[in-house]
């Protein structure tokens, strides 16, 4: 299956999901980037995998530059949509186009902790658990259907490091064993059961 990563920063899932296509079902045929100075964009280069890089501020909308990256994703044929560390919210135009076929990595446990900062929002609520949850994308901000979770401790002492080091260890191992298998049971509605199982 041909997938699409969007990010804009450092690039550490891509890179995961990068490292495992091998021994996976999916294969990334396109990089969204909205930052030309991101560390992804370097390590796309360097993969030879192609990339479309956009800055929103050239656009009138988000409808505007989302028509554009749908252009992209169609050119390359792609089905999936991962979203790592993607930092704009997904538009209308991209939701109703790829309805059940973007997913999102976010580092705590959903609903707990939305939005930005999730990691800094568990260190400041003292919370003694968080983690790592991989869902489909709906109109809302980190509220659609649930796909994965995984636990995180926090230990005595941690900081905004070691707790982002621990959450990104779990990240890149969890995300291309999720992303292969939505790749492989194809329909959302189908792998909302099978995670229920
Ligand atoms: C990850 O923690 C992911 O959960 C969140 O953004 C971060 C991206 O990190 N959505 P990286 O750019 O993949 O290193």
């Amino acid at each position: 299956r041909k997938i699409a990563v969007f990010a804009s920063g450092n690039g550490s899932n891509f890179q995961a999901l990068l490292d495992a296509q091998d021994q996976s079902n999916y294969e990334i045929v396109l990089l969204v980037c909205d930052n030309k100075e991101a560390k992804v964009m370097e390590r796309a280069t360097f993969a030879n995998i192609p990339i479309f890089c956009f800055a929103a501020k050239d656009y009138n909308s988000k409808e505007d530059y989302e028509k554009v990256i749908v252009k992209q994703l169609h050119r390359f044929e792609v089905e999936f949509i991962a979203l790592a560390g993607y930092m704009r919210i997904i538009g209308k135009t991209m939701l109703d186009i790829y309805e059940g076929k973007i997913i999102n990595i976010h580092p705590s446990l959903l609903p707990a902790f939305q939005g930005k900062d999730a990691i800094e929002q568990a260190l400041a609520k003292g919370v003694c658990i968080t983690g790592v949850t991989i869902h489909f994308i709906d109109e809302g901000i980190d509220t659609g259907p649930i796909i994965a979770q995984e636990v995180v401790k926090i230990s005595l002492g941690e900081t905004k490091e070691t707790l982002r080091r621990k959450i990104n260890n779990i990240e890149t191992v969890l995300y291309p064993k999720v992303i292969h298998t939505i790749c492989a049971i194809g329909e959302k509605e189908r792998v909302i059961e099978w995670q229920s199982n």
